[in-house]
């Protein structure tokens, strides 16, 4: 089992990245191998909407940090999309990185099956912290779901809502949520 995790705080040791760990950790534990990408130490840049990865390309034509990760998204069975709330979306770097996953959809089809130039069969896990109570980021769940749906991933959400706003606040249910879920995935495999 191959598991991209991509991790969108600047905090390294913050709730989302602790929680993603406890999934990375035991899907290890089961034999899965995991490449973590920190967005946050990582160099690259937006999209540019040059619509190059649709005209003279199949890939996002900007080299950068991204280029490798965005590569990988080729060859995992699973990828942890891991970012916390920032004014009612996912943080800047988290962002940044997603909409470099447009290269990723094909736009010369109007097959709602068609649009992923990823091959089918994979998982997301949306992976998403806040301080806000539980329901109050519905709206980013439901709308980044819809869209790794358009990849052809099976999403899986692991929400932690309600937290503390410091780094090292107390997200121990969420770890053993994610340590759950990561046994369910590698068990299935
Ligand atoms: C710039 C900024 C904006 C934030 N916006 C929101 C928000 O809109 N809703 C919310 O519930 N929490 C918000 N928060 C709190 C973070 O989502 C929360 O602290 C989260 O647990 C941080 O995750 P991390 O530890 O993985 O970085 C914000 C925090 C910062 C620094």
């Amino acid at each position: 089992m191959n598991i991209v995790s991509l991790l969108g705080s600047a905090r390294k040791n913050g709730t989302s990245a602790r929680i993603a760990r406890a999934f990375t950790d035991t899907a290890v534990a089961y034999g899965a191998t995991v490449t973590e990408y920190p967005l946050n130490t990582m160099q690259y840049r937006g999209c540019q909407g040059c619509e190059g990865c649709h005209t003279r390309s199949d890939r996002c034509v900007l080299r950068d940090d991204a280029t490798p990760a965005l590569d990988q998204l080729y060859h995992a069975d699973i990828v942890l999309f891991a970012a916390p709330v920032y004014f009612g979306d996912t943080c800047g770097q988290f962002k940044s990185f997603y909409d470099r996953m447009w290269s990723l959809l094909r736009t010369d089809t109007d097959d709602d099956e068609a649009y992923s130039r990823l091959p089918p069969g994979k998982t997301a896990i949306l992976l998403l912290t806040h301080v806000d109570r539980a329901a109050a980021h519905d709206d980013v769940v439901e709308r980044y779901t819809r869209t790794l749906e358009l990849y052809g991933f099976t999403v899986r959400t692991l929400t932690a809502a309600g937290l503390l706003l410091q780094p090292n606040t107390d997200v121990d249910s969420y770890l053993q949520a994610a340590t759950v879920l990561a046994r369910e995935l590698m068990r299935a495999e």
